[in-house]
């Protein structure tokens, strides 16, 4: 099978992201760049060598390209919406980077498009790719952790490392503030970690108490949520607990947990100044009880490398879409999955508004017209 021609529209930190990890694969090549800023995009094009891409100032343009077999989408959440819909119109086959859209009709318009495409849609939630992760999810497919019916999950950052500015901090463009942003990652992590149950009720709360200081930092409007926390149930029974903030006063710059509760076993991710994956498990019984903590080490020389799990969790999702297309099946995060996360999302907002619990269990239950536009047909 040929290679697979890709482009990317939006070249920013997510969108070099996306072409380091195509130009890592041996099944594709990048073909093309798209970015309102041409300037940009050759300066990407020059920084990278992405070598004989073309340059579009207008994305549509490149979708006209019958060179272009597929795009990764790397711009601001509101254009996730029309961006995703032209691609597919287009017949192209679209890596969207998180969230799904900035609000959950947008979510859904794409939902709808993507079930009556025959090409492929994939979700980029990169922390899925993670090597913590995918280790750690290899122990729960292998039963080491049991069923897990609780997960604490968050993304909180101190004061100090708020850089964020433009449509991040606008809610009309970006859909909401850290929960959209951050916990979105972290809630489609624990949702996979549990083996994708769906969501029933959500009860959220969202705080605006260091608006002034984000308006004043970002130097524009912000209007989005500082903190946000909720409390979600799943169709299994299980729980989670979500939280996630771009300002509140911890001592940490970052501090990036998943931590599962299972009947064998528990687990916990750490990302909080270094890096961290513990498993641990109990054996024996009575007196001779006893707690064992198993922490697997990465070893090779390119784990030694800084940002490792980092810049390879988008080299693996990039690697797991590409090869999705070429062997017609299923892509890592779904269009399901991207729209459950984009619900709970939207019933924070909506249980934070109204002071109650925002049941899911109707929305949810009309997906069946949504599936099977997620098989991939052959490119
Ligand atoms: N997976 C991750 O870890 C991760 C990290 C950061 C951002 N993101 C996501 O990536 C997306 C982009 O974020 P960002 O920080 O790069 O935003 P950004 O504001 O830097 O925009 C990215 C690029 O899109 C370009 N752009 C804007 N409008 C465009 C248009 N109409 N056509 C073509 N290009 C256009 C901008 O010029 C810019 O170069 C967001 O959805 C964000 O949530 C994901």
């Amino acid at each position: 099978m040929d290679k697979l021609r890709v482009g990317i529209i939006g070249v920013g930190w997510p969108g070099q992201r996306h072409i380091e990890g195509y130009q890592k694969n041996p099944n594709a090549q990048i073909v093309a760049l798209s970015d309102v800023n041409t300037e940009a995009a050759e300066k990407v094009r020059a920084e990278y060598s992405v070598d004989g891409a073309r340059i579009y100032g207008d994305y549509r343009e490149m979708l006209e390209s019958p060179d272009v077999d597929a795009v990764s989408i790397c711009t601001p959440n509101f254009l996730h919406g029309p961006m995703a819909i032209d691609a597919l119109d287009a017949g192209k086959h679209v890596l969207l980077e998180k969230p799904l859209a900035h609000n959950l009709e947008e979510g859904e318009r794409i939902a709808a498009k993507a079930a009556s495409s025959d090409r492929a849609l994939m979700i980029a939630f990169n922390n899925r790719y993670r090597p913590d992760s995918r280790v750690l999810k290899e122990q729960i497919e292998a039963g080491v952790l049991g069923d897990i019916y609780y997960a604490k999950t968050g993304w909180l950052r101190g004061a100090s490392i708020f850089f964020l500015r433009g449509w991040f901090t606008q809610r009309a463009r970006s859909g909401g503030g850290p929960l959209i942003d951050l916990g979105v990652h972290m809630l489609d992590l624990a949702l996979w970690f549990m083996g994708n149950p769906r969501p029933v009720s959500v009860s959220g709360s969202v705080y605006h108490k260091f608006t002034d200081f984000m308006r004043q930092t970002a130097g524009n409007e912000a209007d989005v949520e500082d903190l946000a926390t909720a409390f979600v149930k799943l169709d299994n029974g299980a729980t989670i607990v979500l939280d996630a903030s771009w300002v509140s006063h911890i001592e940490q710059g970052d501090l990036v947990y998943s931590q599962l509760f299972g009947t064998r076993g528990g687990a916990r991710i750490d990302r909080g100044g270094g890096e961290d994956l513990k498993i641990t498990t109990t054996a024996g019984a009575d007196a001779t009880r006893t707690t064992i903590v198993h922490s697997p080490k990465f070893t090779s020389w390119q784990a030694q490398q800084p940002g490792f799990q980092l810049y390879e969790s988008f080299r693996a999702e990039v690697a797991d879409f590409v090869d999705s297309i070429r062997n017609n099946r299923q892509p890592g995060a779904t269009i399901t999955h991207g729209l459950d996360v984009l619900r709970v999302l939207d019933a924070i907002y909506r249980s934070a508004e109204t002071g109650r619990e925002v049941d899911l269990r109707q929305s949810t239950a009309a997906d069946a017209t949504i599936q099977p536009g997620e098989a991939v047909a052959p490119s």
